[in-house]
């Protein structure tokens, strides 16, 4: 697996709204007005509630969708289009059926335009990563052949196989077991440090925010928007014995709160979440 320290450039979001275009009715605002700079190297967890925008904000950072208006930059490039050295984990996995796990590993490393990686070394690579997510010896199988949990980690270990500067993660870890879902976490900051490359990481889950993040946006609906970004004053390196300090159980209080008081508050009313 690759070390080394990639280019570093911060990600700025700047007053970005989406608003979608729904038939026979009046366009949808899911987003309104979100801004946030992003440093390089840094850690970044979204979380709110099922709707509130979180993997609209992740696909336009990705290049994948088009503000309605706003902008968002990296470094001085403006993102109108998918960025080659960002790797993204959907929310639920998007293999390619015909592939094996193992070519779907390696997928990224056969794609790299300019950069070609021995075919050996690109194997060895992506063995190692079924390794770290606890699938070896199912490199030859089919995704069919595997849970959805499975094919999910199978993602997770195609978007850490090249070195990208940018991951970003939607839910990766949603549909996993407790257990592993803190191994891999400590994982992912063990790479994460090794790398530094920039997270911006989607999770409903409050203590996974804390545990993983160097800041939390914390998103509320009706419309869909930042509501507040927290900093989590949490120790490096974490790991199992952070999660019960003091300022775990602090920052974990902190978002809820944040997160109880900012959803909604915005609202005027019903229907205010159109688009005017
Ligand atoms: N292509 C689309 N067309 C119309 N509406 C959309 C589209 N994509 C998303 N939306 C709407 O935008 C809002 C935000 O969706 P989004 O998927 O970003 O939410 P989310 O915060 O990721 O939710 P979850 O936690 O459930 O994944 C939702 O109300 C959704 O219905
Ligand atoms: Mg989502």
């Amino acid at each position: 697996m690759t070390t080394a320290t990639v280019a570093r450039a911060s990600i700025s979001v700047r007053g970005v709204s989406k608003s979608f275009e729904i038939p026979r009715e009046a366009p949808f605002l899911a987003l309104k007005e979100a801004s946030i700079e992003v440093e390089p190297g840094e850690f970044l967890a979204l979380v709110g509630p099922s709707g509130c925008g979180k993997s609209t904000l992740l696909r336009m950072i990705a290049g994948l969708l088009k503000p309605t208006e706003g902008e968002i930059w990296v470094g001085d490039r403006q993102i109108t289009r998918p960025q080659e050295d960002f790797s993204i984990v959907f929310q639920s996995p998007r293999l390619l059926p015909w592939k094996t796990v193992l070519e779907n590993v390696m997928l990224p490393l056969a794609l790299g335009r300019g950069k070609k990686v021995p075919k050996a070394e690109a194997k060895a690579r992506a063995q190692e990563l079924l390794e770290l997510v606890q699938l070896e010896g199912f490199g030859g199988r089919f995704p069919s052949e595997l849970s959805g949990g499975m094919q999910q980690r199978v993602s997770i270990a195609r978007s850490l196989v090249n070195s990208a500067n940018v991951l970003l993660m939607d839910e990766p870890f949603g549909a996993l077991d407790a257990f592993t879902r803190e191994r891999l976490n400590e994982e992912l900051l063990r790479i994460w440090s090794a790398t530094g490359r920039t997270i911006i990481f989607v999770t409903h889950d409050m203590d996974e925010a804390v545990f993983l993040a160097d800041r939390v946006a914390v998103m509320g609906k009706e419309p869909g928007r930042i509501v507040d970004v927290v900093d989590i004053p949490l120790a490096r390196p974490r790991n199992a014995e952070s999660r019960t300090s003091e300022e775990f159980f602090g920052s974990v209080r902190r978002l809820r709160q944040t997160l109880s008081t900012g959803v909604g508050v915005d609202a005027g009313g019903a229907g205010a979440h159109r688009a005017e």
